[in-house]
């Protein structure tokens, strides 16, 4: 992985490129995909009722949650890339868009929990706090959130021109865990749990551990 010297590239031409690293390494990706957060996905879905619905918001492969779903919850995929939901299709009986987590094509206040995986930290550094507004508009007053971030106090940014040996570049950028606590307070949330578990891709070296953080939106 190379630390990238230059300022951080715009966000469109960050969103693009994991755009179209993803729709060129959907296969690999997936095949390398791990689930040691599987329990800790069980037991956040495990409250919903028939009814319920649920955002997977980046649901990429539809792995690990959306092929978790307890049947009689609405699960909506939300993913920037074309070739990561047609492996979601294949997983998971849910509704599919492509859309991008600063607008994310869902009405306000229509889920009762919103999962993000290993997504937000490709958003370009400047909108993860949009991102979280957004989650915190989808959700209904007392909703919850599941979200992986960054470990370390300190953000980074970069890319990596061939992650996974799949011969596509990958991009990724983040503050430090403290300013993601405080975005998510000043979108409305309430960091609840945390745990930091090792990588999900079994064949990264530099993946390192990631926290898993359990948050809820306020209730009014
Ligand atoms: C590392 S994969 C994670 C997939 C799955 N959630 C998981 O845990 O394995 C990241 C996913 O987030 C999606 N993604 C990245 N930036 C996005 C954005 N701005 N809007 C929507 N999806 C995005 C990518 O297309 C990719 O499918």
């Amino acid at each position: 992985m190379t630390d990238d010297p230059s300022p951080d590239p715009p966000p469109h031409v960050q969103r693009a490129a994991v755009r179209d690293g993803y729709d060129g390494m959907a296969a690999a990706y997936s095949r390398e995909r791990d689930a040691p957060e599987a329990p800790l996905v069980a037991s956040f879905l495990d409250p919903l009722d028939d009814g319920d619905r649920l955002l997977d918001a980046g649901c990429g492969q539809g792995t690990p949650v959306l092929n978790r779903v307890p049947a009689g919850v609405d699960a909506v995929g939300v993913d920037l890339s074309t070739s990561m939901l047609g492996l979601a299709r294949q997983r998971a009986d849910a509704a599919l868009v492509r859309g991008d987590l600063t607008r994310l094509p869902v009405a306000a206040d229509a889920v009762d929990a919103v999962t993000a995986l290993h997504s937000v930290i490709h958003v370009p550094v400047s909108e993860h706090p949009a991102v979280f507004q957004e989650f915190a508009r989808v959700l209904r007053p007392g909703g919850r959130l599941y979200l992986t971030a960054a470990t370390g106090e300190d953000g980074w940014s970069g890319a990596n021109e061939d992650w996974l040996g799949s011969g596509e570049l990958m991009a990724w950028s983040f503050p430090g865990i403290d300013r993601t606590r405080g975005q998510l307070r000043e979108a409305g949330f309430r960091v609840t749990a945390e745990r930091v578990l090792d990588d999900t891709v079994a064949d990264d070296d530099d993946g390192g551990a990631w926290t898993h953080l359990f948050a809820r939106l306020a209730k009014e």
